[in-house]
């Protein structure tokens, strides 16, 4: 049974997602033991406490930068004996110094098909408000490996909606998170706990 530790900022609707998932089955082999979140006030903690998931608060404002927060950050991962830390809507990034020890082991899910509309300042609704700005007809999420570069690592999965000539920001990020994060972070929890995730040549493949 591998530890699961979620990383959080905000709302924890993909956090909900996780949590849903194991209650009914779907993540095998795997258990979320604890939530970290880089903000005191963020409703993810309320989820998490909720589903007796036991919880931490580690305030980005309160280190002087990233690599004494990241350090930090790792000591709470060591204690919790992460097998997989998983960023669900977390808004921090994270120094080489945490990720280069969880290599391959650290998901996130970015609200856009990278390699579009990702790194360095797209996060959050300015994802959509770009992808809207750009015109394109599919927008989606993409779920994948963390490594020091933001937005960066192997891609495990993709998933697409088609963007109506309507859709704002806000109707663009629901009709992603509902349709798309939801099933694919979960899933992709499992397939990784389930060891069916291989990388080959800094590419990530799903073991069907
Ligand atoms: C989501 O759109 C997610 O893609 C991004 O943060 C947003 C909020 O996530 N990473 P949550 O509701 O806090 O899980």
């Amino acid at each position: 049974m591998k530890n699961i530790v979620v990383l959080v900022s905000g709302g924890g609707t993909n956090l909900q997602a996780l949590i849903d998932a194991e209650k009914c089955g779907g993540i095998k082999n795997g258990k979320i033991t604890r939530v970290i979140s880089s903000r005191a006030d963020a409703y993810a903690l309320e989820r998490a406490k909720n589903a007796d998931i036991s919880t931490v608060v580690l305030t980005r404002k309160e280190f002087p930068d990233s690599v004494s927060y990241s350090r930090a950050m790792l000591e709470e991962l060591k204690k919790a004996n992460a097998d997989l830390v998983v960023l669900a809507g977390f808004m921090i990034i994270l120094d080489e110094c945490l990720t280069r020890e969880y290599t391959n082991k650290i998901i996130n899910i970015h609200p856009a098909l990278i390699p579009s509309f990702c790194g360095e300042g797209f996060y959050g609704l300015k994802v959509h408000e770009a992808a809207l700005k750009y015109g394109v007809k599919i927008s989606g999420a993409t779920v994948h490996f963390v490594n020091e570069k933001a937005d960066a690592g192997p891609i495990i999965l993709q998933g697409a909606v088609d963007v109506a000539n309507d859709d704002t920001p806000e109707t663009l990020q629901r009709k992603i998170m509902e349709n798309v994060e939801w099933k694919l972070l979960p899933k992709a929890v499992s397939l990784f706990c389930e060891d069916r995730i291989t990388i080959r040549d800094g590419k990530a493949y799903i073991d069907l």
